[in-house]
């Protein structure tokens, strides 16, 4: 798929990887959507690129916003070409008792039930433009491997890899590819919010940009070869 000119939607876009997405994907000028809540931050990154772009501020755990995203990326741009499945948290680690009922709720619907309904409206705008699409989730390495005091976030990621598989499945026909990431420990700004005894040694993990590199090659295939996932891992840690 070339990307030049295509219209790109990321969530997660003003820090981590999906930044890193974002300013990779700029060198080949895509049309750019940036969602995320910090405004200011995606302003910036806005700013600071040469692709045309659009900042959507907002908070994709608010019920009416995901079908806004979609109609306001058309209302911009006419179409949409690849939905990027990036915003998620980490949060508080422990054993399923210790963890609070708000965080179980929030990290279901902002790592699982959101891309699911996103890529429910990306899709149905794909079928309409009639040329198929692409949907990207960044997913993680316990999407696959399921990591004791992360069950929550564990399920959030698994339950998301079999919602990928099956959407593959089912929009193969219509061009469609729906891509998975699965990256190991990565330094990015997650691991503040992520309660551990001991805060992990960022130097042993992947560089956003390693991810983004990732991102970039699969996208960057033409639209009838389907890479359907990609695992990073550090060489040398576990995560
Ligand atoms: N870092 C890792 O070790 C690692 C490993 C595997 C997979 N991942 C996955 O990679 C993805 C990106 O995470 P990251 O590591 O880059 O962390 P990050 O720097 O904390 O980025 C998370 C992004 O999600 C956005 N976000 C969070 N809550 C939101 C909400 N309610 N509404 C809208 N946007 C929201 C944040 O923006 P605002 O705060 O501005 O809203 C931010 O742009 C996540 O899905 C994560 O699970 C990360």
């Amino acid at each position: 798929m070339a990307i030049k000119d295509k219209v790109i939607l990321i969530t997660g876009a003003s820090s981590g990887i999906g930044k890193a997405i974002a300013e990779t994907l700029d060198a080949y000028a895509p049309r750019l959507v940036l969602v995320a809540r910090r405004g200011d931050a995606l302003r910036a990154l806005a700013d600071s690129l040469q692709s045309e772009s659009v900042v959507i501020a907002c908070d994709l755990l608010e019920t009416t916003t995901l079908e806004n995203l979609v109609a306001q990326t058309i209302e911009r741009f006419g179409r949409l070409d690849v939905l990027i499945n990036n915003a998620g948290i980490g949060g508080k680690v422990g054993l399923l008792p210790e963890l609070p009922d708000s965080q179980i709720h929030q990290m279901i619907s902002l790592n699982l039930t959101v891309p699911i309904l996103l890529s429910k409206y990306a899709v149905a705008q794909f079928t309409q433009q009639g040329e198929g699409g692409t949907v990207l989730n960044i997913n993680s390495i316990a999407g696959k491997w399921a990591f004791p005091y992360w069950s929550v976030y564990d399920a959030s990621k698994a339950g998301l890899k079999a919602f990928a598989e099956a959407l593959s499945e089912e929009q193969r026909s219509n061009n469609t590819r729906i891509i998975s990431i699965y990256p190991g420990a990565c330094a990015t700004d997650i691991w503040d919010s992520v309660d551990l005894a001991q805060a992990p040694d960022a130097s042993g993990m992947l560089a956003p940009q390693q991810v983004a590199d990732a991102v970039l090659y699969a996208l960057n295939q033409p639209q009838d070869l389907l890479i359907s996932d990609i695992t990073l891992m550090p060489t040398k840690a576990l995560l």
